[in-house]
């Protein structure tokens, strides 16, 4: 069975004095959806955006809003971003010793429940929490920063497909996706793939087209190793 392929280029490579016009212009290049890095300066060293810069950011997301919280404690905030507009709220397992609560909490709101790994991590960690996920994501970067090295966790996102089993949970794959890893991460059982280095490189509001070419370079990439 082929599972549909989802691009979703992160916000964290936009011009940030131009978010609004960044997500039109990227979505009116091919990207799928939407993933937007949420850090805090505590869980990862960097800092990023709060509920009401989010909202702002939902004004002009047509297509799915994918929020990514690096963030700790995660509990007191899930409901402010999911009235910012998020489709899929991803909270990370390590931020916290009840990431059951976490997912419970996050499915209360309606939306859709993301659990992430850090490469630390081992997939026996989401094992119990897989019946509460739509979505797990495998970091292939310490999180915190754009523009970093993929690490290989192919092993893991292998475990990881075959403990979900029939399921109805996507794999999603963040940090140093590019053409050349995303046959990797595909062929081991991914669906969701977060670029934002490699989509945003080269192009600007101004100019979008590298946008579209960058995401088709992806997308192309992942066929080609199919066929
Ligand atoms: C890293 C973030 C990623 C990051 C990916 O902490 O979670 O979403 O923006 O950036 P690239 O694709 O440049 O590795
Ligand atoms: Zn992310």
């Amino acid at each position: 069975m082929r599972r549909p392929l989802i691009i979703a280029p992160s916000i964290l490579s936009a011009d940030f004095a131009d978010f609004g016009r960044e997500i039109e212009a990227v979505e009116a290049q091919g990207a799928d959806w939407v993933h937007v890095d949420v850090m805090d300066g505590h869980f990862v060293p960097n800092l990023t955006f709060g509920p009401p810069a989010v909202a702002a950011f939902r004004k002009h997301v047509t297509t799915v809003m994918d929020v990514h919280l690096m963030i700790a404690p995660v509990d007191p905030y899930i409901e402010a971003y999911a009235e910012a507009g998020a489709d899929v709220i991803t909270a990370h397992v390590e931020a916290g010793p009840h990431s059951h609560r976490t997912l419970q909490a996050i499915r209360a709101t309606g939306k859709k429940a993301g659990i992430a790994l850090n490469p630390g991590t081992p997939a026996e960690a989401v094992k119990p929490l897989l019946d509460l996920a739509d979505l797990v994501c495998v970091m292939t970067v310490n999180p915190g920063f754009g523009g970093q090295r993929f690490l290989d966790m192919t092993d893991k996102i292998r475990a990881l497909r075959a403990m979900i089993g029939d399921r109805p949970v996507q794999i999603e794959i963040d940090g140093g996706v590019t053409p050349e890893t995303a046959p990797l991460v595909v062929a081991a059982g991914a669906d969701v793939l977060v670029a934002g280095s490699a989509v945003f490189k080269g192009g600007s509001v101004q100019n979008p087209a590298p946008y579209g070419a960058n995401i088709r370079a992806i997308r192309d990439s992942v066929l080609q190793a199919r066929a």
